[in-house]
C-alpha cells in the first residue's frame, strides 16, 4: 500500500478580524491558527488536543476549505489545493470529509436520514441509479451498525449517538481518504463513545483511512491515535508519539500527560 502523505500543510494561518461593536479601540483581530505545519500519512490517525479556544476547529474548517486562510499552503496527495476554486476543488472535497461536533451545524433538521445519506451520493455519484443509491444507503447504515428502520426518521427522532453515526455514514458515503473528526464523541454517553471509537478503529484498519481527531479527552486520543498534536493559542506546542509527549519539558504538555490513566493500553495500540 502506498504510504505517501494524504494531507500536508505548511505555515497555515487563520486570522479572524474582530468586529468591536461596543468599543472604538482598534484591534488586530485574532490569529486562531498561527503558522502551523504538519503532514499526515495514509492510514495514520493524528490526534489534536488543546484547551478551548486554542484553534482546533478553525484549523479543521480551514483544511476542509469551509473558511478562508490568510497564509500558508494546503496539499492533498501532494497537490497544492490552496488557490483552487470551488470547481477545481470539487474532486478533492470528496477525499476530505468532516464529521462535525454538532450535527445541526451542517445538516438540515427537516431532511430524513435517507435524504441526508442520499445527498452526497447525488452530488458525487450522480451516475448511480436510484436502486444503486438505495443499496449504498443500506450498506452505509449497516457499516455504522444502525437499523434500516431509521431511514425515514428526522434527526430530532434519533438519539445523540445515532445522529453521530449518521454523520459518520454520510462522511463515508463518498469513500474519503481522510476523516476530519471534531469532538465527535464528546456529546455521547460512554457506551456510544466506545462503539464509535471501535467503528473508527475498524475503518482505519480495514480501509486505511487517515484521520485528524480532535478531542478534549486525552485518554481517548491516547487510545486511538498514532501521533498527537498539542495545540495552544493557535500554535503546535508539541507533535509526536505519546512517549515523546510524556518526555516533553513543556509544563502544559506535562499536565495533559498526567491526565492519561491507561498509558499501557495506549502504548499497546500504538505498536500495532
Ligand atoms: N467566526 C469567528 N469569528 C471570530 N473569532 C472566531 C470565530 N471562530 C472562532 N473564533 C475565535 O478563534 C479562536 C479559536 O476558536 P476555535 O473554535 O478554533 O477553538 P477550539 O480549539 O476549537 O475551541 P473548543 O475546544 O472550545 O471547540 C477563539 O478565540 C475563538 O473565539
Ligand atoms: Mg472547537
Amino acid at each position: 500500500m502506498n504510504k505517501g502523505n494524504v494531507l500536508r500543510f505548511e505555515s497555515l494561518v487563520v486570522h479572524y478580524k474582530n468586529r468591536r461593536i461596543f468599543s472604538l479601540r482598534r484591534s488586530g483581530g485574532i490569529r486562531a491558527v498561527d503558522e502551523v505545519s504538519m503532514s499526515l500519512e495514509q492510514g495514520k490517525i493524528m490526534g489534536i488536543v488543546g484547551e478551548s479556544g486554542s484553534g482546533k476547529s478553525s484549523l479543521l474548517k480551514a483544511l476542509c476549505k469551509f473558511i478562508p486562510i490568510q497564509g500558508g499552503r494546503i496539499f492533498i496527495e501532494e497537490v497544492d489545493i490552496t488557490e483552487f476554486s470551488d470547481r477545481k476543488f470539487f474532486p478533492y472535497r470528496r477525499k476530505v470529509q468532516m464529521i462535525p461536533q454538532d450535527f445541526f451545524d451542517i445538516f438540515d433538521p427537516k431532511m430524513t436520514v435517507k435524504e441526508i445519506l442520499a445527498e452526497p451520493l447525488e452530488i458525487h455519484f450522480g451516475e448511480l441509479s436510484s436502486q444503486e443509491k438505495e443499496a449504498r444507503i443500506l450498506e452505509l447504515l449497516e457499516l455504522v451498525e444502525l437499523d434500516d428502520t431509521l431511514i425515514e426518521r428526522l434527526p430530532s427522532q434519533l438519539s445523540g449517538g445515532q445522529r453521530q453515526r449518521i454523520s459518520i455514514a454520510r462522511a463515508l458515503a463518498v469513500n474519503p481518504m481522510i476523516l476530519i473528526c471534531d469532538e465527535i464523541v464528546s456529546a455521547c454517553d460512554l457506551y456510544a463513545q466506545k462503539q464509535i471509537l471501535k467503528l473508527l478503529t475498524t475503518l482505519n484498519r480495514e480501509k486505511n483511512i487517515a484521520m485528524l481527531f480532535v478531542s478534549h479527552n486525552i485518554a481517548v486520543i491516547a487510545h486511538l491515535c498514532h501521533d498527537i498534536i498539542v495545540m495552544h493559542r493557535g500554535k503546535f506546542l508539541e507533535i509526536g508519539s505519546l512517549e515523546m509527549l510524556r518526555g516533553s519539558s513543556n509544563s502544559y504538555v506535562q499536565s495533559l500527560m498526567d491526565a492519561v490513566p491507561h498509558l499501557k493500553m495506549a502504548k499497546k495500540w500504538k505498536e500495532r
